[in-house]
Parts: C-alpha cells; structure tokens; sequence
C-alpha cells in the first residue's frame, strides 16, 4: 500500500492538492490509500488553527471536554449546547480538517428520532462535518437512519466514556476471546450501517489489527496499538496541559502546564517589581499635550476657550 498522502486520491484529487475542507469521504481514501491518520481533540478556535495548520486531517470536537476542560470526573455531564459552543469555536479556527462532534450522553441513545434532531444541531449550529456516536450492534440502526439523512457518522467501540458507570475505570476492553468476536461484530455492524470510521479506545493490539483488517472504513485507535489506520489523542494529554493524570496511551510532546505555570510566576513577580509593563508596552501623550493636559487639570475652566 501507499504511504505518501500525494498518493491518496479522493473524489479525483490528491489528497495535498485538496484545498477546501476535508469529508468523511476522504477520511475512508486515506485508508485506501494506505496514508494513515493523525487526528487530535480540540475544543476552541486557538488549538483548532493550530492542528488545522498542522495539517492534522481530523479533528474532533470530544466530550472528553467535560474532564480537561470542565473538571468534570467523566464525560456524562456533557450536554449538546456545550458541545454545539464549542464546535462552533473550533470551525472558525479550522479551514481544512474534517470536524467530528461527539453526540454527548443520552443525545442519541433514547431513540432515533433524538439521534436525527441532535446530529442536526450539530452540523447545522456547531458546523461539524460529523458527528460521533459509541456503541456497536446495538446502535447500528440509529446510524444508519442518520446516515441516510446525511449525517456522516464515526462510531467509538472497546472502551466507551459514557458508560463508565457501567464498565468502571477506563480499561483494555475485549481480553475475553468472546468479547474480542462481539468487537470484530460490532465494527463489521457500524461499517455496514453506513458508519464513515470507528474509534477504537482500548482494545488489545491483535484484537484492533484484526478488526482494521476486516473492515474497508478507517479505525482510529486511541490505546489500541499500531494496527489501527489512524491514532486519535487529547489535546491536553499531548501537549501536556492536564496533568490530573497521564494515560498510558499518551506520549507528551510538549509540557505546557509545567511552560504555563514557569512563565506566569515570572509575570507576577514583573508586575509586583514594576517590571511589567515597560515602555514597549505603553503608549503616552507627548510633551506637549502632556503640559496641557495639566494645566487643564489645574484650571479646567479653561477647557472652555481651548476648545
Ligand atoms: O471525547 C473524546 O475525546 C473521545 C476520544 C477519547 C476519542 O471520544
């Protein structure tokens, strides 16, 4: 297979030749093509321009935002204004990459007719190109109902956040032979419901190989090893802006809360010194407006005349 993103052709058109924004449909060229796919979270315009300049093809707009933004302890309290906020804020910063919204908690699961009404605020208010739903066989119908809408959809299989309730600490789901098989189902039962890619979150290696084999979609791994087509990772775990705690999955690449906190100490102690502001940082009236701008304090009648 071709490993050169020049080699990956989508809808006629080099993939790097491709100047306006990027679609589900070349996200699947990519894996035809070979080219894998480096896609990260992001949560507003700032981080959004960065990546989008970066050349990073997919961006998704997570709910993992209720923890490394919110402070929340999981992604449940993540509601679907707070992730229309911020795919808005994220698609004024992003001209090229492909935006993916994550269907918060209970925004698609109750029934399709909820899934279909969401997943359309979400392209429609929040301008995502996407959105994101997690769960197999048991949600296949509500994606294709949204598929044949129109809506491209990206499904999240192995360890799903919104169920943490249900499945504890995140974890490598699927050790068991038999949940392994019910994985492979589950893909095979997104991607023929019409499912552009699926997230796999903490599958073992052979398990998410054997699934990236066996279907013609992309899987994006995150804690999956390197047989998935592309990786997905938080913005805040690799860049080092969260430091609650660092998955294993997560290389850092920066230590920017470490940068952060260096800097800003040097800020207050320049402030409490007077060495910040300085004169490159401040504007002032000249000398001669200065001796008027006094006499008028002292003799403010005289604005009158001066006038
Ligand atoms: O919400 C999120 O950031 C995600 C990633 C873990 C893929 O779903």
């Amino acid at each position: 297979m071709e490993s050169s993103p020049a080699g990956c052709i989508s809808q006629g058109k080099p993939l790097d030749m491709k100047t306006g924004q990027l679609t589900a449909r070349d996200i699947v060229a990519m894996k035809h093509a070979g080219h894998r796919i480096a896609a990260l979270t992001a949560y507003d315009y700032t981080s959004a321009q960065m990546l989008d300049a970066a050349g990073v093809p997919l961006i998704l707009i997570g709910d993992s935002l209720g923890m490394v933004v919110q402070g929340e302890d999981t992604t449940l309290p993540v509601t679907l204004d707070q992730i229309i906020y911020h795919s808005r804020c994220v698609a004024r910063g992003t001209r090229r990459a492909l935006l993916v919204a994550d269907m918060p908690f209970m925004t698609y699961q109750a029934s399709p007719e909820d899934a279909l009404r969401n997943a359309a605020r979400l392209l429609t208010e929040g301008r995502a190109g996407a959105v994101k739903v997690e769960g197999g066989t048991d949600i296949a119908p509500t994606v294709r109902r949204m598929v044949s809408a129109g809506i491209p959809v990206c499904g999240h299989l192995g360890f799903t956040p919104q169920s943490a309730h249900a499945l504890g600490a995140p974890r490598i789901q699927g050790r068991e032979p038999s949940d392994a098989v019910s994985l492979v189902a589950d893909a095979k039962a997104l991607e023929l419901a019409g499912a552009f890619a699926i997230v796999l979150e903490l599958v073992p290696a052979v398990v998410a190989r054997e699934v990236s084999q066996r279907i013609a979609i992309p899987t994006i791994g995150i804690g999956s090893g390197p047989g998935c087509d592309g990786e997905i990772q938080l913005f805040h775990d690799l860049f080092g802006l969260y430091t609650d705690f660092l998955p294993r999955h997560t290389r850092r690449y920066l230590n920017v809360a470490q940068e952060i906190s260096t800097a800003a100490r040097q800020y207050t102690a320049d402030v409490i010194a007077r060495r910040f502001p300085g004169p490159e940082q401040t504007s002032d009236l000249g000398p001669q407006a200065q001796d008027k701008f006094r006499s008028l304090l002292e003799c403010p009648e005289n604005s009158q005349t001066t006038q």
